[in-house]
């Protein structure tokens, strides 16, 4: 079964053909970062213009590059949220004229969820253009503990079987990423942050810049006081502090908070598989705390391919045909179908 997937939740207009769920034929993702950068932030009216601009394209170009024609397409997913509304409404709106010109199913795809199943997907060849390694499938856990780090997003879910999820925790005020990008901002780095506070951090010492954000009791985060915390650190004239450090001290400080309510959560539920998606998890440092920890504590952890951490269509596709093949979809968040 061919799924075409597309997503246009946020700046990037992207568009991928999965084959049975699992297996990537193409992936294929225009951004409008570089027209938001000057703003150091994502302006929604600016993204969704971009969107109606690429969307077609994106998704010729996805046929294309799988050597597939329109009329293979045997189901169509797209993402339904969360996310910018003006940026959903134009890859919705796609989805449907295409779906009902097809005559061909049509499945809407949280965006959070399907960041986790991203690690459930393979490619064979290597995609280098995508960055994509070769890459065999994992086998579909059937419970898991996932972690959803993202620039809107921190939570973490209970996944069972058939897609159904559970919230267990999520952030109560910002997410990670953001507080990767507004740090980054207060240290005059570029946008988005994350990576530049990662490439930094890695000439700096991570114990430098006493910093600490546990957040609530319970598997819920926050990550608003940290920004402040930094802001006030880089304003004391007394204690001069080198960007490399404050950038390396904030990712510890982060990571460690991500860590220890991913584990607890683990704990909680008897779960020994750990899955995390979303931006962030693109982060080397952090990918290497999480391997470390799950080695001494006897759990798996999966990570999807660094290009498949960020925003991708490939995601949606493969969790659309799961959806579809469990027919969960009026069930499980409010999905729906046509
Ligand atoms: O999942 P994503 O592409 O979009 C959303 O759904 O939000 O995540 C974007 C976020 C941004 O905040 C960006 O700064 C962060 O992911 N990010 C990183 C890294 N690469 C991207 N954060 C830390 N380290 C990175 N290497
Ligand atoms: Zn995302």
């Amino acid at each position: 079964m061919l799924s075409l997937g597309i997503e246009t939740s946020c700046d990037e207009t992207a568009a991928s053909l999965v084959e049975n769920g699992r297996v990537i034929l193409s992936n294929v993702i225009a951004s409008s970062l570089k027209l938001h950068r000057k703003h150091q932030g994502i302006i929604p009216e600016i993204a969704s213009r971009a969107h109606i601009e690429s969307i077609s394209l994106v998704v010729e170009q996805a046929l294309k590059e799988a050597g597939r024609k329109i009329i293979d397409i045997d189901l169509v997913c797209v993402t339904k949220g969360p996310g910018l509304i003006g940026s959903l409404l134009v890859g919705i709106s796609f989805a449907r004229g295409l779906s009902y010109a097809l005559k061909k199913p049509l499945v809407g795809v949280d965006h959070l969820e399907a960041h986790l199943y991203a690690s459930f997907l393979s490619n064979k060849p290597a995609m280098p253009f995508m960055a994509l390694a070769k890459r065999k499938a994992k086998p579909l856990p059937c419970r898991l503990i996932g972690l959803v780090v993202s620039g809107g997003h921190t939570s973490l879910f209970l996944v069972k079987k058939g897609f159904t999820f559970k919230t267990l925790g999520a952030t109560v005020d910002d997410a990670a990423g953001e507080a990767f990008d507004k740090v980054a901002k207060l240290l005059n780095l570029g946008y988005p942050g994350g990576p530049e506070i990662e490439r930094i951090a890695k000439g700096g010492n991570p114990k430098a810049v006493k910093l600490s954000c546990m957040g609530p009791e319970g598997l819920d985060f926050s990550f608003s006081g940290i920004k402040t915390a930094v802001l006030y650190k880089t304003q004391d004239t007394r204690h001069k502090t080198q960007n490399a450090d404050m950038a390396a001290s904030f990712q510890r400080a982060v990571v460690e908070a991500l860590v220890e309510k991913s584990f607890s959560a683990c704990a909680r539920h008897k779960i020994k598989t750990l899955v995390i998606g979303g931006g962030v998890a693109a982060n080397n440092y952090l990918r290497n705390r999480f391997n470390q920890e799950a080695d001494l504590r006897n759990i798996k952890v999966y990570f999807p391919a660094p290009a498949l951490s960020l925003d991708n269509a490939a995601m949606i596709a493969g969790l659309g045909y799961q959806l579809y093949k469990h027919g969960k979809l009026l069930r499980a968040r409010g999905a729906w179908r046509e």
